[in-house]
Formats: structure tokens, sequence, C-alpha cells
């Protein structure tokens, strides 16, 4: 396959300078591109010079190059991870039968939707971080942020080689229609949810990190197995950068709480919000939120979409290739929970698998941030901080599927919703939570080597660098 070329205006591995037409499309749509940056982008840094790293191929050894660059300088190009010799679709109804290197013509509609919907996702959370640099708590978060925004613009523009390369007419348009909407905006918002709530303050950004991009990373997961071949090599290398976002969130949160732990252990018996700390009552209610609203972006546990781009073999389910079964799920069954019939609480139900892949996908994402959520409280145990973190039930706060409109504690007891308005500042961020976060947060710390009070130092630098490097110089 074609090596790296960075020499062209738009960086790229996909041959970009033997495609006239396509190279010129995309360089047409570049300059509207680098305008929505300047727009809808981090404010009051685009003339900063920040230490960044730019993919420059796509293989193992050194994919990565860093330097210092000023964000709309960016060499943001479209990288696709190398071809898999004679692959074959690995699931669905066409399962074993050659990839497809072209889009089937039945399949169009459904291919546009489900890309157009990824990459709307990517600059929306640009733009609801875009506040954040005016908080930081270190540069070194700083440059954390402006990596995962650069990144997230570079994956605008996987999904749009996709839309232009493969879509004509429809494609461009929705490619355009990409830098039109707004996360937020009233009259043009982002296509998901929660994709339009505001990221304001940095331990939402954390949370944002650890679970809105790991659903992320399971959608991409989940479209890597993608009998469309050039969408699954876009998503198998747009995971590699997703994986740093993944460990800004799981470390950021684990400093967060290290830095609380160290503190609580000096002051046991203090008022944890006069210690300059982000209490765990906080911490859990911001989790609540962000796990709640994160579990409905997997979308409803019963779902006639999924289950016919699984059998078209347009969307797979995570780690397809490990699972053993017949990967066409005409007669399996998966259980999920619901709401029960006719009395309070739950059962389970053992459903065709093939219309709850949704659910499927859910529960692997579960599994997975229970994992730092385990770490956080042997940090906290060790400290001797009497209090334990946990994911609410998953029936808790939730706005799609089979839960939304039972009302449930974060221990999953069905309550009425009167009790619920009534009761839900216990379990969810206040106005005066979200106040007080903001005001450990008055402004930027901007001297290498120095953090905020409430978030503790990492343990190293970035690319070999010290802690104390100084990650962004300031125009
Ligand atoms: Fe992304
Ligand atoms: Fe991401």
């Amino acid at each position: 396959m074609a090596s790296v070329d960075l020499n062209q205006r738009i960086p790229n591995n996909v041959g970009l300078g033997d495609d006239r037409r396509l190279r010129r499309a995309l360089e047409a749509w570049q300059p509207a591109y680098v305008e929505w940056w300047k727009e809808a982008g981090p404010v009051g840094l685009q003339t900063s010079d920040v230490y960044l790293r730019t993919a420059i191929d796509v293989d193992t050894s050194g994919w990565a190059h860093y330097d210092y660059v000023k964000m709309p300088d960016y060499r943001w190009g479209i990288f696709l991870a190398a071809p898999t010799a004679d692959r074959v679709i690995g699931f669905g109804d066409r399962a074993g039968e050659p990839v497809w290197q072209e889009v089937p013509g039945e399949h169009r509609g459904a291919l546009r939707r489900i890309i157009t919907v990824q990459g709307d996702t990517e600059p929306a959370s640009v733009e609801q971080q875009r506040h954040l640099g005016a908080t930081c708590p270190s540069l070194y978060d700083l440059r954390a942020l402006l990596q995962v925004n650069v990144e997230e613009g570079r994956h605008l523009w996987a999904m749009v080689y996709l839309l232009h390369a493969y879509f004509g007419r429809d494609g461009r348009d929705e490619a355009d229609a990409l830098l039109e909407r707004r996360s937020g905006d009233a009259d043009r918002p982002r296509i998901l949810g929660a994709f339009n709530e505001a990221t304001s303050d940095w331990l939402a950004f954390f949370m944002f990190t650890y679970f809105t991009d790991r659903d992320g990373k399971f959608q991409l997961a989940a479209l890597q197995e993608s009998g469309f071949d050039p969408l699954a090599r876009t998503c198998r290398f747009m995971l590699k950068e997703e994986s740093y976002h993944m460990y800004v969130g799981e470390s950021g949160l684990t400093r967060i709480v290290q830095r609380t732990a160290d503190v609580l252990r000096e002051s046991p018996d203090a008022d944890p919000r006069s210690l300059g700390i982000i209490d765990p009552e906080t911490f859990q209610k911001y989790l609540n939120f962000h796990y709640s609203v994160t579990l409905d972006l997997f979308g409803a546990e019963v779902s006639t979409n999924s289950a016919n781009w699984y059998s078209m073999g347009l969307k797979g389910r995570y780690r397809e290739g490990r699972i053993d079964d017949d990967h066409r799920l005409d007669s399996s069954t998966y259980s999920m929970l619901r709401p029960a019939e006719g009395r309070t609480g739950f059962e389970t139900e053992e459903a065709p698998a093939l219309n709850v892949l949704n659910e499927r996908l859910r529960d692997d994402f579960i599994a997975d941030v229970e994992v730092g959520v385990r770490k956080w409280n042997r940090i906290l145990r060790e400290a001797g901080v009497d209090v334990e973190l946990r994911l609410p039930h998953r029936a808790f706060n939730r706005r799609i599927g089979v839960f939304r409109d039972v009302h449930v504690t974060p221990e999953g007891e069905g309550i009425a919703e009167e009790e619920w308005r009534r009761r839900e500042g216990e379990w969810l961020p206040t106005a005066r939570d979200r106040g007080y976060v903001a005001s450990l947060m008055p402004k930027a710390v901007r001297e290498p080597g120095r953090f905020a009070s409430w978030i503790a130092p990492p343990e190293r630098g970035v690319d070999r660098n010290p802690v104390a490097f100084e990650y962004v110089r300031f125009a």
C-alpha cells in the first residue's frame, strides 16, 4: 500500500496524489475545516506553540512525531491502517465472502448514515471542550486536552475522506454539513444528545474522556469489523489514537482520586470542601451523570437498525473474531435486563441475540469502565478513606431504551417520579456542586511543573520530557 506522503497539502497514505478529483474536492473542503477550527476550536490558544504528536506513519514502529505546532497549522491527514491480505467478511449473511473495496449499492444509505453519525461526534467534542484552556490545572494537562482536540479533528478528516471518496455528491453534502452543525446550538445541534452538553469544567472533561470517548472506542471497535474494508481500516487506525484519549481520562481521574486520598489522609475530620480538593461525593455525582448519559449513546436495547447492520455485514460486535459462535445469530439468544412486567423491579429476558446487539456492546463497555472504579477504590482504601465509589444501576437516569420511563436510585431501587424530582440532587451534580468545582479552577495554571490543588502530578511527562517541561508556549 502507499506509504505516508507528508509533502502533500493533505498528508495521506491513500494515494491522494494520484486521484486528482478526490484531491481537489478535499483541498476545497480543507479551508472550510480550518475556518471551523478557528471559530469553534480551543479558545485563545490558536497562536500558541503546543507540543503535539502528529501521525507520520501507520505501522507500530514510531507512527507519531512530537514537536511544537500552532494548532491551525497542525498536519491533519488521512491515514488508513494497512490492509489485511485476503480479508473476508466476519459476520452476517455474507460471512466468509471477500470484503468490499467499494460501497455495495444496497448498503449505501446505511453506510452513509453510520459514517455521518460517527463523524459528527468528532467535531462536537472539540466544540464542547473549547473553553477549558482558560482553567487548565497545568501545562501538562493543557497539552493533553489540545492533543485530544486535534486528534478529534483528525477523526473528522477520517470520516470526511470516506464520504468524499465513496459517496459522491451526497457524501460531499454530508461533509459540508459536518462543519455547519454546532454542539448545543438550538437550530443546528449535533446529532447525538450527549454531544450537545457543554463540558464546563475539568472534572467533566476527564469524566468525558473516561466514559464518552470510551463509547467512541467501542463504536470504532464494532466498525473495524465492517465488511466495507476502507471503513474497517480507517477505524483500526483511529483506535490507536483513541487509546491515548482513554489514557487521558483514566489517568486524569486517577490523579484526582489520588490527590483527594492524600489530602483526606492528612485531615480525616475536616470538611473535604474546605481542603481545595474534589470531595468523593462530588466525584460520585459527576460519575453518575457521565456514566448514565454515555450508556444512552449505545442506543435502545432492542434495535432493528443494529440487527440489519449486523446481517448486512456493516457493523460487527466487539472483538467479533474472538467470539466462538456462528457469527450470524439466527437462533442464539442474549440476556438483557428490563423493567418487570406489571410489577416494580427488573427481570431478565432471553432476547434474540440479533435484536439486542446494542445491549451487548453496552455490556462490553460496562465491563471496561469497572476496571477504573476498582482502581480508584483501592487508592481510597489504602489512604483509609471510608467511601466506596460505584457505577450506578444501568436503569439510573436513562433517556433512551427500556428504562426511559422508570425512575430508580443509583442502587436500582424503583421510586415515584415525584420522589426522583425531589432527590435528583443527591445523585446528580447540582448547580451548587458545579459551582464548587468551578471555584477550584478560577484560572489556568501556566507555570511549568505546577499543578492545581485538586489533582496530583502525573508520574512522568510526555515523549520522555520531564513533567515540568514547557508543553505550551503562549503567544
Ligand atoms: Fe474521535
Ligand atoms: Fe476520542
